[in-house]
């Protein structure tokens, strides 16, 4: 069953853009299954850097074509204003990437909604990436969305559309003091985008299907993070779709018996942009320091990521949500000059002590990170393609991680480029699943 699935197994920016990348080398398909433009998946490539948003982190390898699973939200703007940088920069997109007729759009309105949510007081702050990812799920499953599809027939779309602003509107003069829309001016807005956007569209559900019947290899692609997943994350503090490998079967049209092994990403330390509970983050100057060595900051919101130690408790609940069959552990290399690494194996809450990871906000807002000192390796980890060829502490350290969370290693990233990787688990190799 050559179909892999890759997710993101804490809060986003895990490096599941270099390891999609990395793996589409062997893939025929590579397919994202949920979220929108809220992702920034970085993919470097001999010294050049592409930060892909709505594209499936498979288009820069010229033989793979892509598509954009029914399950993701899409922005035309942003899936046009992307597919124009690409194609500048000289990689061919037409003819290798498809759209779901059944992918929602992320319209202006939803945009507004998420900014005027955002900004306004009597609203939990989120601190979402306002690319209106939220209100575009609402309408979907509030049934008033519009389907990529749709778009072919204006009747239905005026109707679904003032349907939406009916209440819409009420909110923005109401509640927000912000600006009404009309279904007509979005609707021309959207006509104009159709052009440019239709010819994208294909039978993607009929093409994975056949793909599959016939043994292609089919890479699906995860965004955001199990720990942001709408069910569950962090809750309220989560991004609005099923970042989990069940996602991957309701986004794509490919049934969950079709998924030979899923693949969970995770850095060797922690990060998380926006708001939300946090236990193993560091405390402002050591948070900065590891800041700077990561390089964390948002590919999509330029925002400061927030910075900590691995957290083992969260990342055994999402080796267990996943149901992951191998872990790819990325910036190991990041860690190289510490001469001591924690790791966070418990949480403290009040005078009780978690080995699970709590369902509520409440408490894992109360919860102290219980850590263990492991020695760190002090040298560079960059020129490693084999675990042999690793540090012993580094070693140890991925062993550590091994049985506390669960998961094997089945890849290790030393670096951003391509190379920089150690290939642990064979089946990667060979995408025997
Ligand atoms: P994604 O959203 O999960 O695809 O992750 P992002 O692209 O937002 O953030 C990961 C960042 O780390 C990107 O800038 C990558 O180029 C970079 N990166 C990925 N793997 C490694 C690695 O092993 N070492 C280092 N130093 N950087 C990496
Ligand atoms: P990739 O795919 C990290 C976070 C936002 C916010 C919450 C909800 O690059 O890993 P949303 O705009 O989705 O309503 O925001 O989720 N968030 C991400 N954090 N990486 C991402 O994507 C994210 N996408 C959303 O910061 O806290
Ligand atoms: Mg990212």
């Amino acid at each position: 069953m050559p179909v892999l699935t890759v997710v993101g197994a804490q809060w986003g920016d895990e490096g599941k853009g270099k390891i999609v990348d990395l793996l589409a080398e062997q893939a025929d398909y590579v397919v994202r299954f949920q979220g929108g433009a809220n992702a920034g998946h970085e993919v470097v490539v001999g010294g050049q850097n592409y930060v892909l948003h709505l594209v499936p982190s498979g288009i820069l390898h010229p033989r793979t074509l892509n598509i954009v699973g029914n399950g993701v939200v899409l922005d035309p703007d942003s899936f046009l204003k992307e597919v124009g940088e690409l194609t500048a920069r000289g990689v061919k997109v037409k003819g290798r990437l498809f759209i779901s007729p059944r992918a929602h759009l992320t319209l202006p309105l939803h945009k507004a909604l998420d900014a005027a949510r955002e900004g306004s007081k009597g609203q939990k702050t989120i601190g979402s990436t306002k690319r209106g990812i939220s209100p575009t799920y609402m309408d979907k499953a509030g049934r008033v969305g519009l389907r990529l599809a749709d778009v072919a027939d204006p009747d239905y779309c005026l109707s679904q559309l003032k349907t939406s602003l009916q209440e819409k509107n009420v909110l923005f003069r109401h509640l927000y003091g912000a600006k009404t829309l009309t279904a007509r001016t979005l609707w021309k807005e959207i006509a104009r985008a159709a052009h440019d956007l239709l010819p994208y569209m294909a039978d993607t559900e009929g093409m994975l299907n056949a793909a599959w019947s016939s043994g292609k290899r089919v890479l699906l692609e995860g965004a955001q993070g199990s720990l942001l997943d709408i069910d569950f994350g962090t809750y309220p503090y989560v991004t609005a779709s099923n970042a989990t490998a069940g996602g991957a079967a309701t986004g794509t049209g490919l049934g969950p018996t079709r998924i030979g092994y899923v693949l969970g990403v995770c850095k060797a330390y922690a990060t998380r942009v926006g708001e939300g509970p946090f236990p193993s983050e560091l405390d402002p100057r050591r948070n900065q320091a590891l800041r700077e060595l990561g390089g964390e900051y948002g590919r999509t919101t330029g925002r400061a990521r927030r910075c900590g130690w691995i957290d083992l408790v969260a990342l055994r609940y999402a080796v267990q949500v996943n149901g992951l069959d191998g872990l790819a552990v990325t910036k190991l290399d990041v860690l190289d000059s510490f001469p001591e690494i924690e790791a966070c194996v418990a949480y403290r809450v009040g005078s009780r002590t978690l080995r699970h990871f709590p369902p509520t906000t409440a408490e894992l807002a109360r919860a102290k990170p219980v850590t263990v000192r492991l020695k760190g390796w002090a040298r560079a980890t960059t020129g490693a393609r084999t675990q042999a060829e690793l540090p012993k502490a580094a070693r140890d350290y991925l062993r550590f991680i091994e049985r506390e969370s669960g998961a094997k290693v089945a890849l290790v990233s030393v670096g951003a480029e391509r190379a920089r990787t150690i290939t642990v688990d064979p089946r990667l190799k060979g995408w025997r699943f």
